[in-house]
């Protein structure tokens, strides 16, 4: 197969950037491996670029006891690990707004304590009154975490004329299932405003998962033939080559189908099957995610193995080295029913995508990291080539790749020089690194950004969450009464019988990774 490459010229590029407005942020579980992978990094990143502006301090919170001196350090560590920046003047002077208060979550007074550091702080760094706390600790503190904060008087709704701005950030997963989450959400809006809420979910704010809504809206071209008529079928993959890795205690009770399908899946086909909002502002888009996600046809539990199957990787092996399976994982019950792998086939009920199946998976151990939408359209409805042989002509495929190699891919049939009629199918490709010339900023550079300038565009509404869960809850609670346990596929295959039945049964197969 043959490629061709798209070229871009500076003119081109048309840039909205906004800098953020002076916050202070509030990181609960500022000890943690969350902060310390993402968010120090992100932070850094956007302080480099100049993006944070000088009014900005953070204060960690964990129960560690740690002194201002020794969480800079490890603030350092963690990002000259992930930055490669040994020690330059831009780092010493991040790191110098850095702070830390230790104390249990469910005690008032480390919130009265917060208070007054904040007093404090908002003095020295000239920050007035944006404030943002993040939840970056496990999921059971929320609650906890949030009462305290309504108690200590910190969530401050918004009130017309005052310049405080409280907002919260919250990780996923937001819930375990559909009563939890309607839980979690009273009990964050006893506190806070829905507008001060902003649900994470990282996907969004990926460059590439951004790109659907400019690829689809800012063009004319695509969304003519964005439908039923055109289009055979979708499918939405995200394979990991990792593991449970260190995180059993978290993935062991949740599971592919709470970690990754709830909420990345299914936000990913929202992008790619809504219908186009008004404005990019922030409720007119998830009003037509909302929207999207309740036209899902709720899954049949009469014949629901037919349309999602569950899976769990058991021994093999991966770039060949040798792969543990999951129960052997530290860590994982040695008896553990938790799917690492979940197929489905969902419908969308409304007119533009009545009929058209679109196939979801994601799973850990594959072979390959590789998350990309495929979008097959339908088959040229008379071939006048037939007379050549060439009846059946492959129909296009448009590949929108999220990661690693960010781009999008479109094949098309073209003569071949030479006989008469010779065809053979192009691939007109454009990679991000290539094109653009940059590496691609983290998620969480785009999302904290976007929660400092009080943008809620690419988080998660309340209802978006509970749809969701709507959907889901039903076969996970299937799974939990049935008796069978989930199919073993090896650690470093790609797909196993059921997952594959439930397309092949169609005529269909499941894309091969890294296929363009
Ligand atoms: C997280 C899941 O939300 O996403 C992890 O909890 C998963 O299990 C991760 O590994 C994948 O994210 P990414 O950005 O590496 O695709």
């Amino acid at each position: 197969m043959q490629k061709i490459r798209p070229t871009i010229t500076p003119q081109d590029i048309v840039c909205a950037q906004v800098k953020a407005q002076p916050n202070a942020l509030v990181v609960f579980g500022a000890s943690g491996d969350l902060t310390r992978r993402k968010l120090l990094i992100s932070l850094f990143e956007l302080y480099k670029n100049d993006l944070l502006g000088e009014q900005f301090y953070l204060l960690g919170c964990g129960r560690k006891k740690l002194t201002d001196e020794k969480f800079r350090q490890v603030a350092q560590q963690a990002i000259q690990e992930k930055s490669g920046d040994v020690s330059s003047k831009e780092l010493q002077d991040f790191t110098d707004k850095l702070y830390y208060i230790s104390g249990d979550y469910s005690d008032a007074p480390l919130y009265d304590n917060i208070k007054v550091k904040l007093a404090e702080l908002n003095k020295k760094h000239k920050v007035d009154g944006g404030l943002i706390f993040y939840l970056a600790v496990p999921p059971f503190l929320y609650e906890t975490i949030v009462e305290q904060l309504g108690s200590a008087a910190l969530a401050c709704p918004p009130k017309a004329g005052s310049k405080q701005q409280v907002r919260l950030v919250v990780e996923k997963p937001f819930g375990r299932d559909l009563q939890s989450a309607i839980e979690l959400n009273n009990k964050i809006q006893q506190c806070f405003d829905e507008s001060q809420i902003y649900r994470i979910d990282h996907y969004l704010g990926k460059e590439t998962v951004q790109n659907i809504l400019i690829f689809r809206f800012a063009n004319i071209i695509f969304e003519p033939v964005w439908n039923r008529n055109y289009i055979d079928s979708v499918q939405i993959t995200i394979a990991e080559s990792i593991g449970v890795e260190h995180r059993a205690s978290y993935y062991d009770k949740s599971g592919a189908l709470r970690d990754m399908f709830q909420n990345h899946m299914l936000q990913m086909l929202a992008l790619v099957a809504m219908e186009p909002p008004i404005s990019f502002e922030a409720d007119r888009l998830r009003d037509e995610k909302v929207k999207l996600l309740r036209a899902i046809r709720p899954i049949d539990l009469d014949q629901w193995n037919r349309v999602i199957v569950r899976g769990q990787y058991g021994p093999g092996s991966i770039s060949g080295k040798k792969a543990a399976g999951y129960r052997e994982e530290p860590g994982v019950d040695p008896n553990s029913k938790t799917e690492t792998f979940v197929a489905a086939k969902l419908f969308i009920d409304n007119w533009r995508w009545k009929g058209v199946p679109f196939y979801l998976r994601t799973g850990k151990r594959f072979p390959c990291k590789d998350t990309e939408i495929a979008v097959t359209f339908k088959k040229i409805p008379h071939s006048m080539f037939i007379s050549a042989g060439l009846d059946d002509v492959p129909s296009n495929v448009l590949i929108l790749q999220i990661q690693p190699e960010e781009g999008i891919s479109l094949s098309f049939q073209a003569k071949q020089p030479g006989s008469k009629i010779c065809m053979s199918t192009l691939n007109m490709n454009f990679n991000y690194a290539d094109v653009f010339g940059v590496h691609m900023p983290q998620a969480y550079q785009r999302l904290l950004l976007d929660c400092m300038v009080g943008d809620q565009t690419l988080f998660t509404r309340y209802d978006g969450v509970e749809i969701a869960w709507q959907l889901l809850t039903p076969v996970l609670e299937a799974w939990q009464n049935e008796s069978s346990e989930p199919h073993e596929y090896p650690a470093g295959s790609e797909s196993f019988p059921q997952a594959d039945r439930l397309i092949q049964t169609d005529g269909r197969k499941w894309r091969k990774l890294g296929e363009i």
